[in-house]
This record gives structure tokens, sequence and C-alpha cells, in this order.
């Protein structure tokens, strides 16, 4: 078994219901590295990378093995430089399993061109990825929900962590 986990993810911002799954990784394996995506393409981030990356080493200060880093590129790459690692997902919902289930057979074969590619050799070293069912009560929390809520003004101290929201309020983006 991996000793060091991956949990990647854009984290704009983190919740709750991250918060929980980094606790519990990081009871089950010796290490657990937070990947922050530097810009996924398709979405224009509430948080800039640098203050994403701040509160999330922020929630895990005092989580042992926790460590949080950003990564730009495949994820795979990412987790190949960790070593022998695997991935981790939370899954909230039926909804989640299709897309989260595509992702991580694409990242086993891409894990496996790259491999081979960078190695020149003809090891074959897949790179797994766990799924961790989200805690009830956090199925309905997602950070696009905090985005959208926080337009709207809608409390937000159930969906994430007091430093986040702490953040929020002093950018001005609820009060
Ligand atoms: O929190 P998110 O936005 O659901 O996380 C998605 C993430 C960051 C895990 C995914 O977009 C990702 O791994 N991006 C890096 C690029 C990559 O490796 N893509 C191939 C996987 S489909």
């Amino acid at each position: 078994m991996a000793k060091t986990a991956v949990y990647p993810g854009s984290f704009d911002p983190v919740t709750l219901g991250h918060l929980d799954l980094i606790q519990r990784a990081a009871g089950l394996f010796d290490h657990v590295v937070v990947g922050v995506l530097v810009n996924s393409e398709k979405k224009s981030p509430l948080f800039s990378l640098e203050d994403r990356v701040i509160m999330l080493r922020d929630v895990c200060r005092g989580i042992p093995g926790v460590t949080v880093e950003s990564f730009e590129g495949l994820l795979v790459d990412f987790v190949r430089s960790k070593g022998d690692a695997v991935i981790i997902r939370g899954l909230r919902e039926l909804m989640d399993f299709d897309m989260e289930l595509q992702m991580a057979q694409v990242n086993r074969i891409a894990s496996r061109i790259t491999r081979s590619e960078n190695d020149g050799t003809e090891t074959v070293s897949e790179i797994e990825t766990l799924f961790l069912p989200t805690d009830p009560k956090f199925s309905h929390v997602s950070s696009s929900v905090v985005r959208e809520y926080a337009r709207y003004q809608v409390p937000l101290r159930d969906f994430v962590p007091e430093n986040v929201l702490r953040v929020m309020i002093e950018k001005g983006i609820v009060h």
C-alpha cells in the first residue's frame, strides 16, 4: 500500500467537505499532499491560486502529515513526482460517480504512458485512484455552491471553515 496520497482539486475555496476528507485521509496515509490545480481552463476562479493555497495551509495546520502544494499540467505527473503515491477523491453522490470514474480511468492509462515515455523503459506502473465517500452531512457542500451562495449572501457557516469565511468577509465577497 502506498504511504502517500495526493488529494487534488481546485479548492476554490476549500470547503468543510474537503477538510473532512483531508482529515480522514491523514488517518489512512503517512503523508497527504493536497494538490491545488494552478488554473483550470474552464473556470475563472473566485480566489487566486495564492489565496487558495494560503487558506488550505491555514485549515490543514495541525493535521499530521498533510502538506499543501500547487501543481500545473497533468495530475499524473504531479503524483509521480511524489514517488509511490495514490490519488484520492471524494464521492458525494451518484452524480459525481460518472465523471470521477472516467477521470480515474484516464489517469490510470495516462500514468502508464508517461512512465514508459519518460523512462524509456517498458515498466508499467499505474497510478491508482481511491474514492472516499463524503460524510453525508457534507454531501450537499461543494465549492461551486459556496461561490453561488456567496453571490446571494446566503450564510456560509455550514459550508466553509471559519478562516475561509473570514477571508471572504475581508475581501468583501460576503458580509
Ligand atoms: O476540484 P476539481 O475542480 O473537481 O478538481 C479537478 C482536478 C484538479 C482533479 C482535475 O481537473 C485535474 O486533475 N486536472 C489536472 C489536469 C489533468 O491531469 N487532467 C486529466 C484528468 S481528466
